[in-house]
C-alpha cells in the first residue's frame, strides 16, 4: 500500500518528536510511506525536510485556501483561526486525493494523519486513443518513399523518443548512426541482396514464389537509413538489472527502435527495418569498432501512405496470432480455455491456407533436414544446436505435447502451411501425442494433414 502522511507542525519542532509521531501513525498500516504534505511555508521546517530526506520522498504542499476546502473531519477551531484552514494535516492528506485512513494523531507539537494514495490514473480517453492509434497505425514500411528531405526538427523529436526508452540499469547501450551517403547505403544494400538470395534458395518452391513478390528493404529508396547499435559493455560492470541476464543491453536497445518506429509515425515518416544481414556484416561498411553491435538497421523517409495492416498479411505471406493464443495465467499453459478445446475455433481467426505443404518429423534429428519441406520437431532434454529446421519441443507430460502439436499446427498455418506431412520418428507416448496434437490443429486451422 503506498500511503501518504499529512503533518501539520509549530516552528522549531524537534525532529525526534516528528518521527516517533510519524512512526506511531503508520505502524499498523501495511505499505510504505511514498509521500508527505503539510501547508505551505512549513516545507522550511527542518525537522519536515529531514524527515522527507530520511524517507525518500517527496514533500508537497497546499495552500491554506485549498486545504479550508477539505472535508476533514476533525477541524479545529483553534488552526483556523492561526493558519486560515480548519484542518492542515487531514487535509492535505484529502487534497492529494488520497482515502483517509488515520485521523488526526496529535502530539505537542505536531498532527499527523495518514492516507492511502489513489491509483496515479491514466490518460483521458482522447489521448488515450491517440496512443492506442499510433500503435495501430505504425506499419514497417518499404514501399511509396517519397524524395523528400526529412524535417531536422522531425527527425530530432524522434531521436528524442528513441533515447527516451527505457534501459536496464539506465545504461542507454544505444547509439544511432544516421547514414545519407548513397556510397555506403549501396555497400549495405548488397550485403542485403546477397542474403535475399540466400533466404530465397533455401525456401521450397511455392513460398519462394510468394517471396519473389515481397519487397524487403528500402535501403536506396530513403534519404536516410539509421543503424541502431548497442554496446553490451556500457556502464561498466555493476549495471543495475544486467549481471543475472546480459541479454537486457539488446532489447533496451530494440526498445529504442520502437519508440523511434512509434514517433516516426506520429511524425508521418516511414521506418522499415531491415534484418537481411549477418550480425557482423554491416559492422565493417559502417565502421563500428568490434565491441559495437548492429541491432537494427533502419530505412527512414516520408511516404505516400501508411498501409492499413502489415505489408506480410496484405501479400499473404503470414497471420496475425490471436492475442488469447499467447494470453497464459500464472503458470505456462494455463491458458482460458485448453488450447485443444479452443483448437476448433481457429479456423474463424481468417487462417489463409495457401497450400505450402510441410514434412513434420516428430523425433528425428537434423540429418532429416535434406528437403526445403522438413520441420524436425525434437523431444530431447537438451537444447538442440540447429536453430532454423529443427523446432525444440521437451514435452514433460503426453498433454502437453498435445498441445504443442495444436500450438504448432497453428503457428504453421498463420506461415503459410497448407498441408502437414507428418512422420513418427520416435516409438513414444510424447510423440504420438503430438502427432495427434498436430492433426487437431490442422484441421482446425483448415490444413489438410497425413
Ligand atoms: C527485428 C525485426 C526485423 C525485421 N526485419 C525485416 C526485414 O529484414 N525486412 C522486412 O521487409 N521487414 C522486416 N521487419 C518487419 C516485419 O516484417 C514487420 O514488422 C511485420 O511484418 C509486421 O508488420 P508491421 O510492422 O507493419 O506491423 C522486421 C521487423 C523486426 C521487428
Amino acid at each position: 500500500m503506498s500511503l501518504v502522511v499529512g503533518v501539520g507542525l509549530r516552528s522549531g519542532t524537534p525532529y525526534a518528536e516528528l518521527a516517533a509521531a510519524v512512526e506511531a501513525a503508520v505502524q499498523d498500516l501495511p505499505g510504505e510511506i511514498r509521500l508527505l504534505v503539510t501547508l505551505t511555508g512549513r516545507e522550511s521546517e527542518p525537522a519536515l525536510q529531514q524527515l522527507a530526506n530520511d524517507l525518500h520522498v517527496e514533500l508537497r504542499t497546499f495552500t491554506a485556501a485549498e486545504l479550508s476546502s477539505q472535508p476533514a473531519p476533525t477541524p479545529s477551531r483553534q488552526v483556523a483561526d492561526l493558519k486560515n484552514t480548519p484542518s492542515v494535516a487531514e487535509a492535505a492528506v484529502l487534497a492529494t486525493g488520497a482515502e483517509l485512513l488515520l485521523p488526526k494523531q496529535k502530539t505537542h507539537n505536531t498532527t499527523v494523519s495518514v492516507g492511502r494514495r489513489a491509483p496515479a490514473g491514466g490518460y483521458e480517453k482522447q489521448d488515450r486513443e491517440v496512443v492506442q492509434r499510433v500503435i495501430a497505425e505504425r506499419r514497417d514500411v518499404r514501399r511509396g518513399f517519397l524524395d523528400v528531405p526529412i524535417d531536422v526538427d522531425a527527425l530530432m523529436r524522434v531521436l528524442e523518443a528513441a533515447h527516451r526508452a527505457p534501459s536496464v540499469g539506465l545504461s542507454q547501450p544505444w547509439d544511432f548512426l544516421l547514414i545519407r551517403d548513397v556510397a555506403t547505403r549501396r555497400k549495405v544494400h548488397e550485403l542485403a541482396a546477397r542474403q535475399r538470395d540466400a533466404f530465397a534458395r533455401s525456401l521450397p518452391e511455392q513460398r519462394r514464389q510468394k517471396f519473389d513478390g515481397l519487397k524487403i528493404e528500402a535501403i536506396l529508396d530513403t534519404p536516410l537509413n539509421i543503424a541502431v547499435t548497442c554496446d553490451p559493455g556500457r556502464g561498466g560492470r555493476h549495471v543495475l538489472g544486467r549481471h543475472a541476464d546480459p541479454r537486457t543491453t539488446w532489447f533496451s536497445a530494440a526498445i529504442a527502435i520502437q519508440n523511434l518506429w512509434l514517433a516516426a509515425r506520429a511524425e508521418g515518416i516511414g521506418v522499415g527495418w531491415v534484418s537481411f544481414f549477418g550480425p557482423d556484416e554491416v559492422a565493417d561498411v559502417l565502421g563500428l569498432p568490434p565491441h559495437i553491435e548492429l541491432v537494427g538497421y533502419l530505412c527512414v523517409g516520408y511516404v505516400d501512405q501508411f498501409a492499413p495492416a502489415p505489408e506480410l498479411i496484405r501479400f499473404g505471406w503470414a497471420e496475425r496470432r490471436p492475442l488469447s493464443w499467447a494470453i497464459h495465467h500464472d503458470t505456462w499453459g494455463h491458458r482460458d480455455t485448453s488450447i485443444v478445446d479452443d483448437a476448433g475455433h481457429a479456423a474463424r481467426n481468417a487462417v489463409r491456407a495457401t497450400g505450402q505443404r510441410i514434412h513434420v518429423i516428430i523425433g528425428g534429428d537434423p540429418t532429416d533436414l535434406h528437403h526445403q519441406e522438413s520441420l524436425v520437431i525434437d523431444l530431447g532434454p537438451t537444447r538442440p544446436d540447429h536453430d532454423f529446421g529443427v523446432l525444440w519441443r521437451p514435452a514433460r507430460t503426453p498433454e502437453e505435447a498435445e498441445e504443442y502439436g495444436v500450438e504448432i499446427a497453428r503457428d504453421l498455418a498463420l506461415q503459410g502451411a497448407g498441408h502437414l506431412d507428418v512422420q513418427l520418428a520416435a516409438d513414444e507416448p510424447r510423440a504420438k501425442a503430438l502427432a495427434e496434437g498436430l492433426r487437431t490443429g490442422a484441421a482446425a486451422c483448415g490444413l489438410t494433414y497425413s
